[in-house]
């Protein structure tokens, strides 16, 4: 492999290089830039394509415009969501941060939709509640119409070019700069110009989203491929919870685009083949609006019951013709767009046809609730931080979500820890001032990454196309709503094997400039690592928590699983380690866990 010198390589300094231009990284960068510092953000694709731009139904805060609400049930929702897996003094920091931050975006711009007061609107969603649960359902979700992603994201880029933030667009990351056990930069390639770039700094903040394209039927974008996850696993260190992938329940049938909660949320509620609303059965109080794997799970027995819809009797329908056209046409305008589109169904006439669909990535990079990525120290079961390195949003694991996340929290979590990183880099860049003399060999990992695919010839009859639908086959058959043991060990085998053919596929366009083969067959080395440590991650928790519910083992086991799972390579294995769910919250008490009813 040809060795990279100083002179091919173009070389940034940066405060802070922030991977990822979605939510999280932009309201970072805003904060960060608007205090004077020089801050890169290096996105695979233009900023406002990033994935938050399809989040539709809302984002969460007990704001108590509609009904009587406080950030502590809202806090209590969210610990029981996460099947008692969520950090709860995460929990507490982003709960309590809600409120303050949903007004900081209304002053930003974001055009939220308004109620007849001029207060924010906010509708009901999956799993919400008023006095700890006794106090029926709380309206909690902050919408702009079913378009809130598009409307925060947009506002945001429009903040970020205002402050001066410095955007890379089209500019792929393809390794961390590691020296010292600390994080001092990303190397990334240029799409467009087919040409290397070091980005030093003395922060990194990886905010690369999710991996849902590790599944074949996904809510998520093409580029949702795991990215940041990736990077961390090909330095050395873990990713956490990767198990716990959600299956939110109205994806469109067979395609996958999402139909948002806010549908059930303004009362359209699902239909079996019977047409039963069987989700009276199982969720006899929140019915519809039970949290999304209690939903998933449900159309999932239904269909496996014989009570799915259609000639396949593979999905469930989606009722929202009776809230009426005026209202669907303005506070759903979307999903009456999307279900035209992708199900040829006019939703003011008939049902969708809907099915549980990979949609969030709970687990990811391990964080703290102040975003410093961290590892199991080598000589303790403690926690210890990466110097230098951060994450935030869903490309993180900083537990807020634990086994199960309520619809809503995530664009919550985008600016809540957004703004809890922008605080943390600060601090730290008190501290770190100067950037660090880099060793030309820190970089090479990431020009053989590219080099590799350039150089080969076209000799091998493996295509990256046939390994990618290969993988995404595997995922969806063998770790989808319902798991076994024989099922996921017979995936864990079939995927080990498959990563290998990797190395056997090739590309057909050898082209420096815009090379797309190049930048997919890049994405699946990063698919197929999180697919790893999703796949043996699985496999290895015996029990039902959230998420992962098991045939075999259909209860929670607080006893032996009440832990978070680590999932490293090394070598060319798998390993897995476990740390503490942290229990205890910032001020108030702790919930303990109790059986979970909706
Ligand atoms: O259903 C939805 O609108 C999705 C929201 C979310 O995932 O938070």
């Amino acid at each position: 492999m040809a060795y990279l010198s100083t002179d091919k390589v173009e070389h940034h300094h940066h405060d802070v290089v922030i991977v990822g231009a979605g939510g999280a990284g932009m309201r970072c960068a805003l904060q960060l830039a608007e205090a004077g510092y020089r801050v890169a953000v290096v996105s695979k694709v233009l900023p406002t394509r990033s994935h938050t731009v399809a989040a539709q139904g809302g984002m969460n805060a007990a704001l108590g415009n509609v009904t009587s609400d406080h950030w502590h049930w809202h806090m209590y929702d969210t610990v029981k969501g996460s099947d008692y897996l969520g950090d709860q003094d995460a929990i507490e920091y982003m709960c309590r941060a809600a409120p303050q931050l949903v007004k900081e975006l209304e002053h930003q711009g974001v055009p939220f939709s308004r109620l007849e007061n001029g207060k924010i609107y906010q509708r009901a969603f999956g799993g919400q509640s008023r006095e700890f649960g006794d106090g029926g359902q709380a309206l909690r979700t902050c919408a702009a119409a079913d378009r809130t992603g598009h409307a925060i994201l947009h506002t945001m880029y429009q903040q970020n070019i205002k402050a001066g933030t410095h955007f890379y667009e089209e500019f792929f990351a393809l390794n961390l700069i590691m020296e010292d056990e600390a994080c001092h930069g990303v190397m990334a390639w240029d799409i467009g110009k087919g040409e290397y770039h070091l980005f030093q700094a003395k922060a990194v903040i990886l905010a690369t989203g999710g991996a849902g394209r590790i599944f074949k039927t996904t809510t998520n974008a093409h580029i949702c491929t795991g990215d940041g996850g990736a990077l961390c696993l090909d330095a050395g260190l873990p990713i956490e919870d990767m198990e716990f992938f959600q299956f939110h329940p109205t994806g469109i049938a067979d395609v996958g685009p999402l139909i948002s909660e806010a549908v059930r949320g303004e009362g359209g509620y699902l239909l079996n083949s019977e047409g039963e609303r069987f989700m009276e059965r199982y969720a006899p109080t929140a019915k519809d609006l039970a949290s999304r794997d209690v939903v998933s799970r449900a159309i999932a027995l239904e269909i496996r019951e014989g009570r799915g819809c259609g000639p396949k009797k593979d999905h469930a329908l989606l009722k929202v013709d009776h809230l009426g056209e005026e209202l669907i046409l303005k506070k759903l305008p979307n999903i009456h767009e999307l279900a035209l589109r992708f199900a040829g169904v006019d939703c003011t006439k008939e049902p969708i046809p809907v099915q549980p669909t990979a949609h969030y990535t709970m687990g990811g990079i391990p964080t703290n609730r102040f975003t410093e990525v961290v590892k199991q120290s080598e000589t303790a079961s403690e926690e210890e931080k990466v110097a230098g390195l951060f994450a935030i949003g869903e490309a993180a694991c900083t537990s807020v979500h634990g086994a199960n996340r309520l619809g809503g929290n995530s664009l919550l979590e985008i600016v809540v820890f957004g703004r809890a990183c922008g605080h943390q880099v600060m601090k730290w860049l008190k501290e770190h001032r100067y950037h660090k003399t880099i060793n030309p060999d820190a970089w090479q990992a990431g020009v053989n990454r590219v080099e590799r695919w350039l150089d080969q010839d076209n000799q091998a009859d493996v295509k990256v196309s046939q390994v990618r639908e290969q993988m995404q086959n595997l995922m969806q058959s063998h770790f989808s709503v319902y798991r076994t043991e024989d099922v996921m060990q017979e995936g864990v085998a079939a995927i080990e094997a498959l990563h290998h053919d990797i190395h056997k596929a090739s590309i057909e366009d050898k082209n420096r400039i815009f090379n797309t083969d190049l930048v997919e067959a890049l994405e699946l080395e990063n698919l197929m690592s999180l697919a790893r440590a999703t796949a043996a991650s699985a496999a290895a928790r015996q029990e039902s928590r959230g998420a992962h519910a098991r045939d075999d083992y259909p209860e929670r086991d607080d006893e032996t699983w009440m832990k978070h799972t680590l999932a490293s390579i090394k070598g060319d294995k798998v390993e897995l380690d476990y740390k503490p769910v942290r229990t205890i919250p910032m001020t108030v008490e702790s919930f303990p866990p109790k059986k979970r009813v909706y």
